[in-house]
């Protein structure tokens, strides 16, 4: 995979890369990108779930879900609850579909084609909220914050999964395409843009990997 993320810069793909991270399309986006996603991601992806403390009996939402390894595990561990996972991939939502069809069909999960800027969730509805590696792609962070704080129970959580504007900055694909890759935040720059869309803490978790620096925001509403 990652010979395959390098080709793709080396031929001066690094445009039509970030394009397929922002929205993966077609065969290519949904198996190629989606599984290097899970790859480069994984670590960032353990530290959000482990600071969601997920419960058998909560409502979760995941935005953004990629290939949907982690809706996977969440359908594990969720048991009486209910997992909603929104995405504007419709690509990658036929083929998370097809993987997880027992889950839809027990109506412990629901996928939505939609964006973090408009959820078709109730106010007051969901426990947690996961999102990892999306924030760079929000349309209006300010009002996309709030969205999340509009469909979270009270005392319900956000947790943001995101490299940071410093590391960010080390991969061509991006400094190339910031159209693409609009927002790039500090740790500070993430907790005031909570803080300031209403929620009453946010706390940031960081974790030094391999391959990159994970960093996880939990916003609690
Ligand atoms: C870089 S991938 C991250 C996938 C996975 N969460 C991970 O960390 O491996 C970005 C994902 O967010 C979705 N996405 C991008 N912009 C979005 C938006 N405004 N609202 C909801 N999903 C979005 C993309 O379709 C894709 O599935």
């Amino acid at each position: 995979m990652k010979f395959l993320l390098n080709l793709l810069i080396k031929l001066g793909l690094s445009g039509y890369l970030a394009q397929q991270l922002q929205q993966p399309k077609g065969f290519f986006g949904s198996r190629f990108i989606g599984k290097m996603m899970n790859r480069g991601n994984a670590e960032l992806e353990q530290l959000a779930l482990s600071c969601a403390q997920v419960l058998p009996s909560h409502h979760m939402l995941e935005i953004g879900f990629g290939n949907g390894q982690l809706l996977q595990e969440l359908c594990k561990q969720v048991q009486n609850g209910k997992i909603y996972g929104a995405d504007i991939s419709q690509d990658l939502i036929n083929q998370v579909a097809a993987r997880l069809k027992t889950h839809i069909a027990n109506q412990t999960l629901e996928l939505h084609h939609a964006g973090v800027n408009q959820l078709p969730l109730k106010n007051e509805s969901i426990d947690t909220i996961i999102t990892n590696n999306t924030i760079y792609f929000w349309p209006n962070p300010a009002a996309d914050a709030k969205e999340l704080l509009r469909v979270l129970k009270p005392n319900g959580k956000l947790v943001i999964g995101f490299r940071t504007a410093n590391d960010m900055k080390n991969y061509p694909f991006v400094t190339e395409n910031l159209h693409i890759f609009r927002n790039h935040y500090t740790v500070n720059q993430v907790t005031d843009l909570l803080l300031t869309a209403g929620f009453t803490s946010v706390e940031i978790k960081t974790k030094t990997g391999d391959l990159a620096t994970s960093h996880v925001a939990v916003g609690t509403k």
